[in-house]
C-alpha cells in the first residue's frame, strides 16, 4: 500500500487496511454464515464443515440454558465486574473447573489435577481465546518479535498474533502427518514425537540469523488441524526447550475437554495438560513462563457467549498487563453467569462431558466409513471437531490460472492465482458445501482440507452426500441410516 494518505470515505491508512482485511476474506465467511444450510429454512444453503463448531448437544444445552430459574442475574450483573474482567463468581467456577473437573480422557480417579491450585487470580477472562491470544502476544512480545508455531497450525493464529500485536510467525515444520484409509489410518505420532525438537532449534537458530527475537513457543494442545495429542513426555521437553531459550511456553489447550476415542484410535495418546506438570522440577523452566489459553467456544459448544480463558500461576505482572486490552473486549455477565451456571451443576457438566464425547465418537466413525468407503484417506483426529482429508488425487493437474470466482477474490475485485486446491474448494462452495483448504494451515502439500464432522446429523449427511457428487463418487452415503445418538 502505498504511503500517500487516501482520502476513500475519510477513512486513514489504518482504516484501509482494515477495510481491505473485512472486504476480503471476512465478507465471504460472512456471507457463507448467513447463507447456512437448515433442513427446513434453507435447505439449499451451505453445508458448512469448514469452520470449528459443534453442534452435538446444542438442543440440550440451549434446554439448559433457558430452563426457568437458569439465569440468576443479581443487581451487581448490571454494573461493572468486581475483577477484571468477569465477576468473581465466574472466575471461581472457572477456577472449580480447573481443580476438580478432569480433562482428556481420564477419569475422576486417574486425573492429576493442576500442581498448583487455579485461584480466581491466576484467571483473565475476555471475550473469547482470540481476544486472550491477542492481549497474551502484545505483552510477551515487542513488535517485530518471534513466536514458534509448529506447522500446519489453526489459520486465525496469524491474524491474532500480527494484526495488532505484529508478532512474527516463526514456523516450526512438524514432521508431515500421514493418511490412511480404512485401517491403514493411523495416529499421527511422529508429528507430536520428541523429535520435533530439533525442528525448533533449527527454526529458532535460522530466525537469530534473520535478526528475528524470538519470546515464546506456542503449542495447540490438542491440535489444530490435526486433531492430535502431544504426548506428556513431548510436552516436557518443549518446556525444556524453552527453558534453555528464556521463552515463554503459551500452551493454546482449547480442545481439552473434548478429546474422544475411535474405531480408528481406540487407545489414543493421553492428554495431559501443562498444569499438572512440575515443569520446574521436569525441565529447569521458570513457571512464570507457562500459560494456558482456553475458552467456552470449544469445549463447551457455546461460541456464541464469547467467554475466553487465560490462566498465568505464577505471573501476576503478565494479568494485571493484559488486562488493559482485555478492558476492550469484556464478557458480557449474562454469559458468564450462564456459563458459571454450566460449570458449577456438577451432575449435568459430568454427563454434557461425556455424552459430547460419545456424540464426537459416533459422527467421527461416520464420517471415516464415509471416507473409507470412497477410498479417501484421512488422519485420524482425537480431539476437536474435524479431521484432516487427502484429496490430493481429485485436483486438476491442469496450470494455475487466474481467477475471479467464489472466493475472496470475487469480494475484493483482485485476480489471483488459482491453484488447483483452491479450484476444489470452489468447486465444494458451488456444489454447497465448505471445507477448509490445508493451505490456510499452512499444510506443506496441496490437496488436504480440514473437515469438521460434529454438526447436526442431517446437515451432515447432506453434505456428505454433496462432496460425493462433487468428487463424481457412486452416491452411498444417502442409503445409510443416519446418524442417531
Ligand atoms: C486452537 C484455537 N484457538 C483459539 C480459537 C478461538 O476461539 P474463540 O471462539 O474463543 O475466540 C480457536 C477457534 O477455532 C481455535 O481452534
Amino acid at each position: 500500500m502505498s504511503d500517500q494518505p487516501t482520502a476513500k470515505n475519510g477513512l486513514s491508512r489504518r482504516g484501509l487496511k482494515d477495510l481491505e482485511e473485512m472486504s476480503g476474506r471476512v465478507a465471504i465467511l460472512l456471507k457463507m454464515f448467513a447463507n447456512q444450510f437448515d433442513a427446513k429454512s434453507n435447505p439449499d444453503g451451505i453445508v458448512v464443515l469448514g469452520i470449528a463448531d459443534n453442534s452435538l448437544c446444542r438442543t440440550e444445552l440451549v434446554e439448559f440454558f433457558t430452563s426457568p430459574g437458569r439465569l440468576q442475574l443479581e443487581p451487581r450483573d448490571l454494573t461493572y465486574a468486581d475483577h477484571f474482567y468477569a465477576s468473581t463468581r465466574v472466575l471461581k467456577a472457572i477456577a472449580g473447573l480447573y481443580n476438580d473437573v478432569p480433562d482428556g480422557l481420564y477419569s475422576e480417579k486417574d486425573w492429576k489435577p493442576p500442581l498448583k491450585r487455579v485461584e480466581e487470580g491466576h484467571i483473565l477472562v475476555g471475550n473469547g481465546a482470540t481476544e486472550i491470544i491477542d492481549a497474551c502476544f502484545w505483552d510477551l512480545c515487542d513488535e517485530g518479535d518471534g513466536v514458534l508455531l509448529s506447522a500446519p497450525y489453526y489459520n486465525a493464529f496469524d491474524e491474532d498474533l500480527s494484526f495488532r500485536a505484529k508478532v512474527q510467525i516463526v514456523q516450526v515444520h512438524m514432521p508431515e502427518p500421514k493418511s490412511g484409509s480404512g485401517s491403514d489410518a493411523k495416529e499421527p505420532k511422529a508429528s507430536f514425537a520428541v523429535d520435533i525438537i530439533k525442528d525448533y532449534e533449527d527454526a529458532l537458530q535460522k530466525a537469530k540469523a534473520k535478526g528475528i527475537k524470538c519470546r515464546a513457543v506456542l503449542i495447540c494442545n490438542p491440535h489444530n488441524p490435526t486433531g492430535g495429542i502431544y504426548p506428556r513426555e513431548t510436552v516436557v521437553a518443549l518446556a525444556k526447550f524453552a527453558a534453555k531459550h528464556d521463552l515463554h511456553l503459551v500452551m493454546d489447550e482449547i480442545y481439552a475437554r473434548g478429546c474422544f476415542t475411535t474405531k480408528a484410535v481406540p487407545n489414543p495418546t493421553p492428554f495431559d495438560s501443562i498444569l499438572g506438570i512440575d515443569v520446574e522440577k521436569e525441565a529447569g523452566l521458570n513457571p512464570s513462563h507457562v500459560h494456558v489459553i482456553s475458552s467456552a467456544s470449544k469445549d463447551f459448544s457455546i461460541n456464541g457467549f464469547r467467554i475466553g480463558i487465560f490462566i498465568s500461576q505464577h505471573n501476576p505482572d503478565l494479568i494485571t498487563s493484559m488486562g488493559a486490552n482485555a478492558r476492550f473486549a469484556q464478557t458480557a455477565s449474562p454469559a458468564g453467569q450462564l456459563f458459571a451456571s454450566l460449570l458449577n451443576d456438577r451432575k449435568y457438566l459430568a454427563w454434557f462431558l461425556q455424552e459430547n464425547r460419545r456424540r464426537l465418537t459416533i459422527t467421527f466413525d461416520k464420517v471415516t466409513e464415509f471416507l473409507s468407503h470412497h477410498g479417501i484417506p484421512f488422519v485420524p483426529s482425537n480431539a476437536g471437531h474435524f479431521l484432516l482429508i487427502d484429496l490430493q488425487k481429485y485436483l486438476s493437474d491442469g496450470e494455475q490460472k487466474r481467477d475471479g470466482i467464489a472466493g475472496q477474490e470475487a469480494a475484493t475485485g483482485q485476480e489471483s492465482e488459482l491453484t488447483p486446491e483452491r479450484e476444489l474448494t470452489h468447486k465444494f462452495i458451488e456444489g454447497g458445501v465448505m471445507l477448509a483448504p490445508g493451505s490456510q494451515y499452512h499444510y506443506p502439500a496441496p490437496g488436504f482440507f480440514r473437515m469438521t464432522f460434529s454438526i447436526e446429523p442431517q446437515a451432515l449427511q447432506v453434505g456428505l452426500s454433496r462432496i460425493e457428487k462433487v468428487l463424481g463418487l457412486p452416491s452411498w452415503i444417502t442409503s445409510q441410516p443416519p446418524v442417531q445418538f
